[in-house]
Parts: C-alpha cells; sequence; structure tokens
C-alpha cells in the first residue's frame, strides 16, 4: 500500500495497515533546515516562490519517509493579501495586516476576482511537488475559513478578544455578510485552483472557530464552510479543522466536510463514535508531546493508536499546529510508533 493509497483509503469502508499521518504544521521552524532556508528568505518569499515552495514542503518528507501526506507550504493569509490586504509578521510574534476593515468603504476595496490570478505561486508549487512526489504520496492543499479570515482582516492582525469582529458580526450583519460574501467566492477560487493542480484533499483552517459569538456558529461560519465545500468538486474530500468546537458536533457534521479534524481537548475514540459513520476524523495528539521526551511521545502515540483501532475511516495527526520548540527525536519515535502498527496488526 503507498503512502497515497493509505491516506484515501481513510475516504472509505476499508481498514488499512496502519492509520495514515501527517502533522499540522509539518513544514516549518522545528525543522533545522527550514531555520536555515530562512536565514536567505523570507517567509513571504518563500510562499511566493514556487521551487523554494516546493524545497520546503518536502522538507519534512525527506526527514520523516513515514508521512503519508505533503501539505503544500503556504498561508491561509494569502488570500486577503491577493484581495488588497496584504500580511506581515510583528516584532513581537503575531501578524500585522495592512489595515483594518471596519466600514462599507473597506469591505469594497476587496476584490476576489483576481485571487486565482495573483495565488498561481500556489498552483505552480502544488505541480512541482507532484512532479517529486507522483503518485507515492498525497498532497494536500489548505485554505482558511472565511471566519478565520475575516478576524485578521477586521481585527486588523492577530488579536486576543476578537472584540471588533464580533461586533461586526452582531451589530452590522449586512457588512459582514458582504465581506463573508467576497471570502468565500475568493476561498472557492483558491481550492478551485488547487484542486486543478492536483490536490488529493483540502483542508479548511477554521482556528479562530471559537470565537464566534455563542449560538451563532453555523451563521458566522459554517454555512459560508458549507457553501466552499459544495462549490469544490465531490471528488476531493475536505477535512475541517474547527479548533475549540468539538462540542459542536451535530453542526460539523452537516458542514458537508468528509472528515473533521479534532483539537485535543477531548476524547477522540468516543468523540467519533457520535459522529456519523460515513464521515472520517483526523487527530489528535497534543502538539506539547513533541516537545516532551520521545519515550512519553511513544506511549501517549501507542494509546491514541490503539483506542482508534482499527483504524478505519481514521487519519493520525496532531490537535494543533506543532510548535518551533518540537524536538526531531520525539517527532521521529511518534512516527516510527504509528508506522509500527503495521507489523503488529
Ligand atoms: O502545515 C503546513 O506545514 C503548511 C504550512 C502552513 C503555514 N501556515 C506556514 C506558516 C499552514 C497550514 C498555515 C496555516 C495558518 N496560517 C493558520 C491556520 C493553522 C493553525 O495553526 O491554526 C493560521 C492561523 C495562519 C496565520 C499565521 N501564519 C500565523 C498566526 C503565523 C505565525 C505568526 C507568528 O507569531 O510568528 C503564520 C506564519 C507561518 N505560517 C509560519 C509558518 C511556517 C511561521 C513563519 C516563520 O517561519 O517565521
Amino acid at each position: 500500500m503507498t503512502s497515497r493509497d493509505r491516506f484515501l483509503n481513510a475516504f472509505t469502508n476499508n481498514a488499512p495497515d496502519r492509520p495514515p499521518v501527517w502533522i499540522m504544521r509539518q513544514a516549518g521552524r522545528y525543522l533545522p533546515e527550514y531555520r536555515e532556508l530562512k536565514t536567505k528568505y523570507d517567509f513571504v518569499t518563500m510562499v511566493k516562490t514556487p521551487d523554494l515552495a516546493t524545497e520546503v514542503t518536502l522538507q519534512p518528507l525527506r526527514r520523516f519517509p513515514q508521512l503519508d501526506a505533503a501539505i503544500i507550504f503556504s498561508d491561509i493569509l494569502i488570500v486577503p493579501e491577493a484581495m488588497g490586504l496584504p500580511y506581515s509578521f510583528r516584532e513581537q510574534g503575531g501578524i500585522e495586516m495592512a489595515g483594518a476593515i471596519r466600514s462599507h468603504g473597506e469591505v469594497e476595496t476587496l476584490d476576489p476576482s483576481a485571487v486565482r490570478e495573483k495565488t498561481a505561486y500556489i498552483a505552480d508549487a502544488l505541480r512541482l511537488v507532484r512532479a517529486e512526489l507522483g503518485n507515492s504520496k498525497a498532497l494536500l492543499g489548505f485554505g482558511g475559513a472565511p471566519w478565520t479570515l475575516a478576524t485578521y482582516m477586521i481585527e486588523g492582525g492577530s488579536s486576543k478578544d476578537f472584540s471588533h469582529a464580533r461586533d461586526m458580526f452582531i451589530k452590522d450583519r449586512a457588512l459582514f455578510d458582504c465581506l463573508m460574501e467576497k471570502l468565500t467566492l475568493a476561498v472557492i477560487e483558491l481550492f478551485k485552483s488547487q484542486v486543478e493542480a492536483g490536490v488529493d484533499a483540502v483542508q479548511i483552517f477554521d482556528s479562530w472557530a471559537a470565537a464566534a459569538p455563542e449560538g451563532h456558529y453555523w451563521d458566522c461560519s459554517l454555512k459560508w464552510i458549507n457553501r466552499i465545500i459544495e462549490a469544490i468538486p465531490k471528488t476531493t474530500p475536505v477535512i475541517l479543522f474547527s479548533k475549540g468546537m468539538t462540542s459542536h458536533r451535530g453542526e460539523l457534521a452537516k458542514s458537508g466536510a468528509r472528515a473533521l479534524a479534532a483539537d485535543h481537548s477531548i476524547d477522540l475514540p468516543s468523540w467519533r463514535s457520535h459522529l456519523p459513520a460515513d464521515i472520517a476524523v483526523q487527530g489528535n495528539l497534543d502538539p506539547e508531546i513533541m516537545t516532551g521526551e520521545p519515550k512519553a511521545a511513544a506511549e501517549a502515540t501507542h494509546k491514541l493508536l490503539y483506542a482508534m483501532a482499527p483504524w478505519k475511516r481514521y487519519i493520525f495527526n496532531l490537535g494543533h499546529g506543532i510548535t518551533p520548540q518540537a524536538r526531531i527525536e520525539t517527532v521521529q519515535a511518534v512516527l516510527e510508533t504509528i508506522d509500527g502498527a503495521k507489523q503488529k496488526g
């Protein structure tokens, strides 16, 4: 069974030899080879240069042959940028947008029509990665959920309380919906270009889902995600990562996603037992474990792995992105434990 077959198998009714595995944020700062490239090129340059994005995408797969999927090196914020609102990094960490979108006039300035052309570098990088991987590994595209993107755009960058975004939803629904319409169209264009470039699946990151006003997750975020999923060809499965919202299982199941990614706040086996049988689940090892001792990480992996046996419709992953503090030997131990399940059966 190739890695790609093992990954695609997770969307069928068949049990695999072991669960497929990839790691959210698997290309990035915990890898010495990534930090090395970062001394020569800044993040945005790497994202926009297909040869560099390809190199960074492949780095984790070279180091860890057990990984079953590559996720394209890029960022969710390429969409606001392509609509006219660029991003940069704050000295002290976090994101700074080139402005804040809070009025009709400001929403008017955003143009979703050229998103495909302006993000052509991601499709170019995907084609290069696919040429390198052939059919051996699965290739994932991704994008941000309109709500999560809107929080950055309305707040003007990273935020702690999301007060302006929440306020817009509660106090000026027409303006909020107008912004969300544009973002939804833009994200659909991004995903269509990724599908044409040959991705096997896409993941939608709704990282700030839990900031949605209480009782309004569907109207605030999921309904737009649902429209995006409806617009993507049915042959490309969508994985939805809705951080902090595992308690909204019923609504998540109606999103149209073929797989739901769970954060590490819940017991995955019992969570999945309450979901419709045809929805796959992904997750949910605590990313903190990757910063500790290999032995403890292998034990935690073993526990989750066997609690999820026989691994039908299951993709192993972390509950959120791997952090810059993750230890290489610990990541190695986690992946070897998963791969070792093949022999044990
Ligand atoms: O999974 C992968 O390996 C693909 C790469 C990927 C990146 N960003 C690269 C990146 C993915 C899937 C993302 C998604 C993303 N970007 C999300 C959703 C995922 C999540 O973790 O919830 C969000 C919220 C963003 C926006 C963003 N980009 C943030 C908050 C940051 C960190 C800013 C900081 O404090 O430094 C980024 C930058 C970023 N995106 C980095 C990487 C590797 C680090 C930049 C660097 O190398 O300096």
